[in-house]
């Protein structure tokens, strides 16, 4: 196989922008063309501005700059893109199905099969498609099936390349991959050629030790064991912080303390409000699903644990405010610091925020939110959908929020006459803030609900604040 020359991405999101950018960086002799039936998110991707890129992801817009216009596009005319391309990569959005079989834990391979019928009716000449999006073992196989029965003229190789990158550090996790994960038919020699032709795309910058070649479904089945247990070791963290708390152990200390044992190494030991996102609980009830339908329910009740335990962690957050505020937070004024999931991403798919401002609204607080980069339409989007999912009419869903949520575009107004503030996502500005002002402006006592245990405590309590942070007893 020659080396590719032409790549088209179909899906403009978390993972296809910043992996897409990466990659025609670091190969300029190739034409990379993202598209997304969202026009709205291309115009945003083709913004001047490059503030306004719709991914909010550090150092991101410099690579955006480098490779924009000279071998990196964005466009919304998916079938050329498809028609031009060598190699497609399908980067589109898989949650988990919210209807009929499987409701609630199968992934909804909906708009993964739409892609594929398209690539299916445009295709003209052999193409090389790789599933970037994380899937159930044994999708290529379905997908082949749909190029098969519809375009016997052109030959399909089918690669899964699943993408390991975190979002807040996506960039440095593309250009630094611990390992790229290529899976293919490497039983056969179109297979190979398919393998070696994505090989070298990565080469470029990726050093060949680190290029992992495998068999189609170990590739499909890698990513989502890889994200099951990174998710556990969070719960199992923040299972022992609950301990902690009733111990009088601290938590931090304790993860220092096990993480020195190289065996078990200190990364994922944070203890948290709870991990959000769009992969880990999608990925595990997939998982689930799938040793269900396997026939392995005892596999399926162990990871589906690690989805409880997170419950659990997000619950066991709102009802230690409701308890510390003598058990009431009815007309009372809570600030969330942060409703991202994680820092550094304007990402809120999942995010423990909305959970416990809705556990807190169920008590009737007012929930007032500062966050650097999430914006008021997504804050509102993420209580309105939560709510009308439930069955709530959507102009109850209105309602409510108008009455119990404010959004601030800074902190001092969030904070100011507040019962108590809640650190949800561990932005570093939260750090550096004047926590002695911002006691002042406060009504007494001021409590401090540290999710992230960013803050000093003892320097709060020293300021007069009552704090609770996660796993300190
Ligand atoms: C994750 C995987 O890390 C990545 O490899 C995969 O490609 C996609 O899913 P992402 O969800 O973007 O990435 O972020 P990650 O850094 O894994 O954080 C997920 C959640 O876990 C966040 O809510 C984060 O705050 C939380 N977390 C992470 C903890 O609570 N404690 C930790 O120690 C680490
Ligand atoms: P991820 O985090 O996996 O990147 P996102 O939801 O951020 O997920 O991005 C997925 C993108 O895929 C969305 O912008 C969506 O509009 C796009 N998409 C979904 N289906 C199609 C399709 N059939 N053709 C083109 N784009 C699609």
């Amino acid at each position: 196989m020659n080396s590719i020359k032409s790549i088209c991405c179909i899906g403009a999101g978390y993972v296809g922008g910043p992996t897409m950018a990466v990659i025609a960086q670091k190969n300029p002799h190739i034409q990379v063309t993202v598209v997304d039936i969202n026009e709205a998110r291309i115009a945003a991707w083709n913004e001047s501005d490059l503030t306004k890129l719709p991914v909010y992801e550090p150092g991101l817009p410099e690579v955006v700059a480098e490779a924009r216009g000279r071998n990196l596009f964005f466009s919304s005319d998916v079938n050329k893109a498809i028609d031009e391309a060598e190699m497609i990569f399908i980067s589109v959005n898989t949650p988990t199905k919210n209807y009929g079989i499987g409701k609630g834990q199968a992934a909804d391979l909906k708009f993964v099969e739409l892609c594929a019928r398209q690539i299916a009716a445009v295709a003209k000449q052999d193409k090389i498609v790789v599933e970037k999006s994380t899937l159930p073992v044994r999708t290529a196989e379905s997908i082949k099936r749909i190029f098969d029965a519809t375009n016997g003229d052109v030959k399909f190789q089918i690669l899964s390349n699943p993408e390991f990158l975190a979002e807040g550090t996506a960039i440095n996790d593309l250009h630094n991959a611990d390992r790229i994960l290529i899976g293919g038919e490497i039983e056969t020699p179109e297979g190979n050629a398919a393998i070696e032709a994505l090989v070298q795309v990565y080469e470029s910058w990726i050093p060949r030790e680190r290029i992992i070649t495998t068999r189609l479904w170990s590739s499909e089945l890698s990513k989502l064991t890889a994200n099951a247990f990174l998710a556990q070791r969070i719960s199992s963290i923040n299972a022992i912080s609950a301990l902690c708390e009733r111990t009088g152990a601290d938590v931090d200390e304790v993860a220092h303390a096990i993480g020195k044992d190289s065996r078990i190494g200190p990364k994922f030991l944070k203890s948290s409000v709870g991990f959000g996102g769009s992969c880990f609980q999608k990925d595990i009830l997939n998982l689930v699903y799938l040793c269900n339908h396997f026939g392995l329910p005892e596999v399926a009740d162990y990871w589906e644990q690690v989805i409880k335990m997170n419950d659990y962690q997000k619950h066991r957050f709102a009802m230690s405010i409701i308890n510390a505020l003598f058990d009431t937070v009815s007309g009372k004024k809570i600030t969330f610091l942060g409703w991202a999931f994680k820092k550094d991403t304007n990402d809120t798919r999942e995010s423990a925020a909305i959970y416990i401002a809705d556990e807190l609204i169920q008590d009737q607080a007012e929930v007032h939110v500062y966050d650097p980069q999430v914006s008021p339409e997504q804050i509102k989007n993420d209580l309105i959908y939560l709510w009308t999912q439930r069955g709530v009419s959507a102009d109850e869903a209105q309602k409510r929020f108008e009455q119990a949520v404010t959004i601030y575009s800074e902190p001092t107004e969030a904070l100011k006459q507040a019962h108590a503030v809640a650190i949800l996502t561990e932005w570093d500005e939260f750090k550096s803030y004047d926590w002695a002002s911002i006691y002042a402006s406060m009504l007494k006592p001021a409590f401090v609900f540290d999710g992230r245990n960013i803050l000093d405590k003892e320097q709060l309590e020293a300021i007069g604040f009552k704090v609770k942070a996660i796993g300190k007893g």
